[in-house]
């Protein structure tokens, strides 16, 4: 199993509902290490290229004004398969339907205001990593 690095944001959202300290207990729980964390509020030019899959979809111009909006925590995790597992942590997109246990199915009952982001592969974690990361900033 490769050791990889990924990236997670806990969103405005969580950070308004005091939930900062439990998502990051989890991460911490199953094992996966934090190599580097801030807690910033995010430009709106960091929120275009972090999303700028997403630039066509109805749903980006609400997407941006809500990681916007307040503070969030962005940070790079390191570990076992650290892509997939923190993925099979956060749970599916919609927190309506992601499965008890899950931290979107613990904490959202909502498709836009999830709690948090964790990339979907190993190249998108290194492209979202470099937005707000350096090399020299990993521990
Ligand atoms: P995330 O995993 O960060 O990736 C894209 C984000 O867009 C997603 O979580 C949600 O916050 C938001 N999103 C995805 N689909 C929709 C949708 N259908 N309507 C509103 N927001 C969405």
């Amino acid at each position: 199993m490769p050791l990889q690095r990924t990236f997670v944001m806990i969103k405005p959202d969580a950070y308004e509902r005091r939930l900062i300290g439990e998502i990051i207990s989890r991460i911490e729980r199953k094992g996966l290490r934090i190599i580097a964390m801030k807690m910033i509020r995010m430009s709106r030019e960091q929120a275009e290229k972090l999303y700028a899959v997403h630039k066509e979809k109805p749903f980006f111009k609400d997407l941006v004004e809500f990681v916007t909006r307040g503070p969030v925590v962005v940070m790079a995790v390191e570990g076992e398969s650290a892509v997939e597992v923190m993925r099979i942590m956060i749970g599916p997109t919609d927190g309506r339907k992601a499965p008890p246990g899950t931290i979107r199915g613990d904490f959202s009952l909502s498709i836009q205001e999830n709690v948090i982001h964790a990339s979907d592969s190993p190249e998108t974690a290194e492209y979202e990593l470099s937005i707000f990361f350096d090399e020299k900033d990993y521990v």
